[in-house]
């Protein structure tokens, strides 16, 4: 509809013209309601599904310890925090669960956030909160990092999907006195990797802070799941900040973010998303060093993950959709068009399959595809019933 026939509607049918453009371009979204608990296999509207869809990729968010914790802990501290952790609602739950993600991740220190886009919110605007200071952001953040730049005073340059050419070009023309390198590790609808040496190289060559979001690679990548950094060899420094999100593989809900004592300290006195906001319910946090545990001792269910990947990516060889090159849990087939990706959703659904459909905004346009999450809680036979399934659609 046209901006001027739109000024004459009232401001509630504004927002039904706008929801009906967004159902004509095939962009409607829908949630759908389970009666179990995440998993693989779950009960939805009636149905038993197996589920590629949710980003529990060690298979811990039904864990019977997490809950377990969980209850003990809200047993004893109660079900909620009641303030902000300045005021007086950081306890002892997440001032050890605080300190247990520093040992982990081997940063001096650590702040423990409600959730990833709370964090991401934190980081970089109050790291660059000057209208002089630079952000240099990929093309394929995630959508709460470019909020974070928007939030911030600071210009933000996008450079190519991982084009480390463009982003030295980028650094080399600015003289911003503050510059942020921000990027996803695991990009979350692609799932390949950023190459966090290359861009921890440019952040010391140009004097940067690296921010590396890893909520799709911690838990999963590296030794014991300690995440991309130490899966690709970056060992924690002073200019690298590190966000991770513990409602993915770390199966509960939250985040952090990991950095230097002088980095951690900045942001509890001056980080808004930290400051003017409740803490997590402390039995949450409780349930997160449970957690932890069973993520460092993880290394049969990341195994179990990898020879999933494999599976996956040799079944599905000679498919009319191209599957994108992941080596992570996240393995994006891309089918095109809106309209053919719901179809192809659908026809796996009617099949028992639930394989979300992801469409613009959230990825470029044409390039809808189904976003196939892989969890070490499949079977081989699971991963085999999803390829049989795409081989028969392909064949109809
Ligand atoms: C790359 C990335 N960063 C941040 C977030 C936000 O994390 P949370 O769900 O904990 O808010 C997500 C979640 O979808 C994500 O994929």
């Amino acid at each position: 509809m046209r901006s001027s026939s739109l000024s004459s509607l009232s401001p509630e049918s504004r927002l039904a013209a706008e929801l009906r453009r967004v159902a004509e371009a095939g962009l409607t979204r829908r949630r759908r309601v389970l009666d179990s608990a995440a998993s693989p296999r779950v009960r939805v509207e009636g149905r038993d599904m197996l589920a590629f869809a949710s980003n529990d990729y060690l298979g811990l968010a039904a864990h019977p310890d997490l809950a377990r914790a969980l209850a003990g802990s809200a047993l004893e501290y109660g079900a909620g925090a009641g303030a902000s952790h300045l005021v007086n609602g950081h306890l002892r739950p997440h001032e050890e669960l605080e300190r247990r993600l520093a040992a982990f991740t081997g940063f001096a220190r650590v702040l423990s956030f409600s959730s990833g886009y709370l964090a991401n919110l934190a980081v970089t605007p109050t790291l660059a909160a000057g209208r002089g200071d630079a952000i240099f952001a990929d093309r394929l953040n995630h959508a709460s990092l470019i909020d974070a730049a928007r939030l911030s005073r600071a210009r933000c340059h996008r450079y190519p999907h991982c084009d480390m050419a463009a982003l030295e070009r980028l650094l080399a023309a600015s003289d911003a006195p503050v510059k942020l390198i921000v990027t996803d590790a695991v990009f979350s609808m692609d799932g390949d990797l950023a190459p966090l040496p290359e861009l921890f190289a440019l952040a010391e060559r140009f004097d940067a802070w690296l921010v590396v979001d890893d909520a799709h690679g911690f838990g999963v990548l590296g030794p014991d799941g300690a995440g991309s950094l130490a899966h690709c060899g970056v060992s924690a420094r002073s200019r690298v900040v590190l966000m991770g999100t513990l409602g993915k593989a770390a199966g509960v809900g939250g985040a952090f973010v990991a950095g230097s004592e002088t980095v951690i300290e900045y942001l509890l006195q001056k980080a808004r998303s930290y400051i003017f906001t409740t803490a997590q319910p402390p039995a949450l946090a409780a349930a997160l060093l449970q957690s932890l545990e069973l993520i460092a001792s993880g290394g049969a269910r990341r195994a179990r993950l990898r020879e999933h990947v494999r599976q996956l990516r040799a079944g599905v060889e000679g498919l009319p959709w191209r599957l994108l090159p992941s080596e992570t849990a996240i393995q994006p087939l891309v089918v095109g068009e809106n309209e053919a990706a719901l179809v192809l959703s659908r026809k796996l659904w009617e099949r028992g399959l639930w394989v979300v459909a992801i469409r613009p905004p959230t990825v470029p346009p044409g390039t809808a595809r189904l976003r196939i999450s892989l969890s070490a809680a499949h079977t081989g036979d699971d991963v085999a019933r999803l390829i049989d399934a795409l081989r028969e659609v392909a064949r109809d």
